[in-house]
């Protein structure tokens, strides 16, 4: 019974970017989600799941659809219909088990790496020879036309590619990426789950998607440019007053700002220039707060609250928004007191429990068994 492998993934920087042709610097984490993955000898897929009670069927003769009311298993069935489709159909159906330990909700990729792990088996089973970079554009595409989110590679990517103990600098116009070693000396990325109620949903996530969209067409009236990753910081401060939207202005602000922050990101950890880096992220998520509006006062609490705990280098939200996580670097000695302070005033603030993880990075898809 071969059994297979996908890591969530926690951004470091570069939020908001990757549906705009940008960079982003993730790293994948040593948590992700198992799949188990039998032949059956019979016509029909069954989905069970460790996490979720109950199990789905589905006959493999009929075309796969999406199937209603936001269930999980329109994850792994949006890149099965991809591969089976390149496969020309499949032989027997198949029982799958999976068996996650991302936390639910916290924007750490559990989808993603549900898509990635089962695009990864069924590459393999089906002996399709497809790179790791084409089986992330295959879960890429299941989220977007069987989960509905018109989600960015990012996710996708690094659940596929991550390795451990690297970041991965992603330029998500073309793909190309490298590896970028985490050197954190006596520092630990700390992952604080808000437990927010509040959750990114698909509506307000596609709206920015649009937005951003909508300033590409502004800007275009005066200069011609197919993404807001065509623009620099002073193109954007030249050409900014082709936006009339005061919105629309502030949403590609924080694109365009938020790029060449990501790249001055990459640029100091190479140097060893770990406090310019947290100045960075610190910055990242103000422009997620002011000018992207995807934070909220629980994300807003935990990190401006870590801003001010001495041994903190940097703290900001970390994937889509609103609810999830936010991602800390804080030095080892200080750990239990950014643990403190944090969930104080959160707390008080909030009334929720905040919940902390020491991350650990980990390497992309692959078979365990
Ligand atoms: C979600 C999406 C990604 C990316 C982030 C924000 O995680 O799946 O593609 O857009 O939000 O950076």
């Amino acid at each position: 019974m071969p059994v297979y492998f996908a890591p969530g993934r926690v951004n470091l920087i570069g939020e908001h970017t990757d549906y705009n042709g940008g960079f982003v610097f993730p790293c994948a984490l040593d948590f992700g989600t198992r799949l188990t993955v039998t032949p059956n000898g019979g016509r029909t897929l069954r989905f069970r799941s460790e996490n979720m009670p109950g199990q789905v069927e589905l006959p493999i003769d009929s075309p796969f659809k999406p199937l209603p009311d936001r269930s999980w298993v329109n994850y792994p069935l949006g890149c099965i219909a991809q591969l089976a489709e390149q496969a020309g159909g499949l032989d027997t159906g198949y029982d799958l088990l999976f068996d996650g330990n991302v936390p639910l909700g916290a924007g750490l990729s559990s989808s993603a790496s549900i898509e990635v792990v089962t695009a990864y088996a069924f590459n393999d089973l089906l002996q399709l020879r497809l790179d790791r970079k084409r089986l992330a554009l295959i879960a890429q595409q299941a989220e977007h036309t069987y989960a509905g989110v018109n989600c960015g590679i990012m996710d996708q990517f690094v659940s596929a590619c991550g390795r451990q103990d690297n970041a991965v600098f992603l330029n998500c116009d073309t793909l190309q990426f490298d590896y970028v070693p985490l050197r954190l000396d006596n520092v630990s990325i700390v992952l604080t789950n808000s437990h927010s109620p509040h959750r990114l949903d698909a509506g307000t996530y596609n709206r920015r998607v649009s937005e951003c969209r909508e300033a590409v067409r502004a800007i275009s009236r005066v200069r011609h440019i197919r993404q807001l990753a065509n623009l620099s910081v002073s193109d954007f401060n030249d050409l900014q007053s082709a936006i009339t939207d005061e919105v629309i202005l502030r949403r590609a602000r924080h694109v365009v700002t938020e790029i060449q922050r990501t790249r001055d990101a990459v640029t100091a950890l190479k140097d060893n220039d770990l406090a310019l880096f947290g100045q960075l992220m610190n910055r990242s998520h103000q422009s997620l707060r002011d000018d992207y509006e995807v934070t909220g006062i629980e994300l807003d609490t935990l990190a401006e609250t870590a801003w001010n705990v001495p041994g903190v280098i940097g703290s900001r939200m970390t994937g889509g928004g609103f609810g999830g996580c936010t991602v800390s670097l804080v030095r080892n000695e200080a750990v239990d007191l950014f643990r403190q302070t944090v969930a104080t005033a959160y707390r008080q603030v909030t009334g929720l429990q905040a919940e902390f993880y020491i991350a650990r990075t980990g390497d992309g898809a692959g078979m365990l068994s």
